[in-house]
């Protein structure tokens, strides 16, 4: 799949993902510091991913865990911060969300800190019932040395 906008494109396909910039990006994050590199590609290959791109360079990143028909997590969304502001996150969004893969899934899932207005443009909506749901979070798993 493709998308264009002017001189950014938006493909999911896996031979023009930038690892080096996903990963410097993620190992940087608020949610995946120190992430190795090892499982960063493990977790590309078994994902649907969306790379944004300005002419050839990556500048922006989302990916959905999927098994494709019934289930989908939204996971690891950037922009590089020199891009922002100017709708390409919401346009990176919304092309991941249209794509035929993710077509008339059961349940969409996503955890954000602070974007919650950028994914509630997009239809996502506040847990109807919090109390439905578990978790196993290992939240320092990355974390080198003591
Ligand atoms: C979040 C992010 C991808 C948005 O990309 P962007 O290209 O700057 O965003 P857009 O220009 O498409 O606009 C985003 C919209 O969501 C809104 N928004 C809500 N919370 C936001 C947040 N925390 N960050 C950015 N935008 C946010 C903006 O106000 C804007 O809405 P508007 O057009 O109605 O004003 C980008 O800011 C980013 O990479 N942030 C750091 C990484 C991150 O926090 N990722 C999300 C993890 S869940």
């Amino acid at each position: 799949m493709e998308w264009k906008r002017e001189d950014f494109l938006v493909t999911d396909r896996p031979q023009d993902l930038d690892i080096g910039i996903i990963h410097g990006y993620l190992h940087e994050s608020y949610w995946a510091r120190g992430i190795p590199r090892a499982t960063l590609e493990k977790a590309l290959a078994n994902s649907l991913c969306c790379g944004l791109y300005h002419d050839t360079r990556q500048i922006g990143f989302a990916r959905a865990v999927t098994d494709r028909a019934t289930f989908a997590y939204l996971a690891d969304v950037f922009v590089l911060e020199a891009f922002r502001g100017q709708g390409l996150g919401k346009w990176l969004v919304s092309c991941l969300l249209a794509h035929p893969e993710l077509q008339g899934l059961r349940r969409l899932l996503l955890v954000t800190a602070d974007a919650h207005e950028l994914y509630r443009q997009q239809g996502f909506k506040d847990l109807q019932a919090p109390q439905r749901f578990m978790e196993i979070h290992a939240a320092d798993i990355y974390r080198i040395g003591p």
